[in-house]
């Protein structure tokens, strides 16, 4: 095993047939701006060419202004970073599709983005609230909008060329192989919540025959408990091969051909995401199988409803 063995690097072919999407990927669910422009630079200054964003996550901008200024600085060029962004459930109507799209696009100061996803497969009814509620406080749903529908409008903006690749987030099986069997342009990537706790293997299966690549969030498990990075398991191998349980948990990630998220603010801790190095097969293996821990982290995938959403300013 070496630090100079490359597994950092590694790019995943897309199913567009002219990208690649880098495995390590920094996400940007950063509630604070001044955190998140530095974490942005930082990330990108410590080798980090995947960035993970979204509309509800109300803070586009600050990402731009962070990629802008690094752009700026002629050390690293826009066309090296591969950007993805995402759709809000009130968004969901296909003739809100684009000027959603294109706000994002303002938002991050960018002339294109490579990726563009629903964020979740439920349709909020449609307007400028993101979180739509009645009376008793309960969302208001848009019955009328398929996720068919949705992804039509996606296609769109994939035909209009501002959008290289187009994908699926919190989506079950079943719609996913919905969207994928109608779609005309067919879904590039699912992000889903993935680690050794809920591995997703009949979704990974799914996209691996079919050509998605899964990305992988909550990769070092949210920070919440149980804790992944206190898995005796992760912690011994980690040990053993004399590397941290972050690294050991995204090199595990990324050698199952998932590209994974995470999200750090320190620049310690980005610096020690990317430090990643090739596990032996037996250290997969014990990871994939000897880990019986069942846990989903994040219960977006039930209502739409998000766990950990910046305030607004
Ligand atoms: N599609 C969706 O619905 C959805 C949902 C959630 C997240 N996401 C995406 O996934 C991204 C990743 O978020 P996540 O919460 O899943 O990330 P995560 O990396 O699993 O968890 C983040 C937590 O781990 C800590 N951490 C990061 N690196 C560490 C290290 N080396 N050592 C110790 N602790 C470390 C961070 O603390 P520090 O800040 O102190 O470093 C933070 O508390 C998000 O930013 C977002 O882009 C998508």
């Amino acid at each position: 095993m070496s630090d100079a063995d490359g597994l950092r690097y590694t790019r995943i072919p897309l199913n567009n047939g002219s990208d690649e999407i880098p495995a390590l990927g920094f996400g940007t669910l950063i509630p604070d701006p001044i955190k998140t422009k530095a974490a942005v630079r930082s990330s990108l200054e410590l080798g980090f060419r995947q960035f993970d964003c979204a509309e509800r996550y109300r803070n586009e901008e600050h990402v731009g202004d962070a990629m802008r200024a690094v752009f700026q600085d002629g050390k690293i060029a826009r066309k090296d970073v591969f950007v993805g962004t995402k759709l809000w459930n009130n968004n969901h109507r296909p003739d809100r599709v684009r000027p959603a799209f294109e706000a994002s696009l303002k938002r991050l100061q960018l002339e294109y983005v490579d990726l563009y996803s629903i964020h979740t497969p439920f349709a909020f009814k449609p307007g400028d609230e993101q979180d739509p509620r009645d009376e008793k406080g309960n969302v208001i749903y848009d019955g009328a909008t398929t996720l068919t529908d949705t992804w039509k409008g996606l296609e769109s903006l994939v035909d209009q060329g501002h959008c290289k690749a187009i994908g699926l987030s919190n989506v079950s099986l079943e719609q996913l192989k919905e969207v994928f069997e109608a779609a005309r342009i067919k879904p590039a990537v699912l992000q889903v919540e993935s680690h050794p706790y809920l591995p997703q293997s009949e979704l990974l299966d799914y996209c691996r025959k079919n050509g998605i690549v899964m990305q992988a969030f909550a990769a070092l498990g949210h920070g919440m408990e149980p804790r992944l990075l206190d898995d005796p398991i992760v912690t011994a191998i980690a040990k053993r091969v004399q590397k941290t349980p972050p690294q050991v948990l995204l090199a595990w990630a990324v050698q199952r051909v998932t590209a994974p998220l995470t999200t750090a603010t320190s620049a310690g801790h980005i610096a020690e995401n990317f430090d990643i190095s090739t596990l032996p097969d037996d250290a997969i293996k014990e990871i994939s199988e000897g880990i019986s821990t069942r846990i989903r982290l994040n219960p977006v995938v039930n209502t739409g409803v998000p766990g950990f959403i910046p305030r607004r300013s």
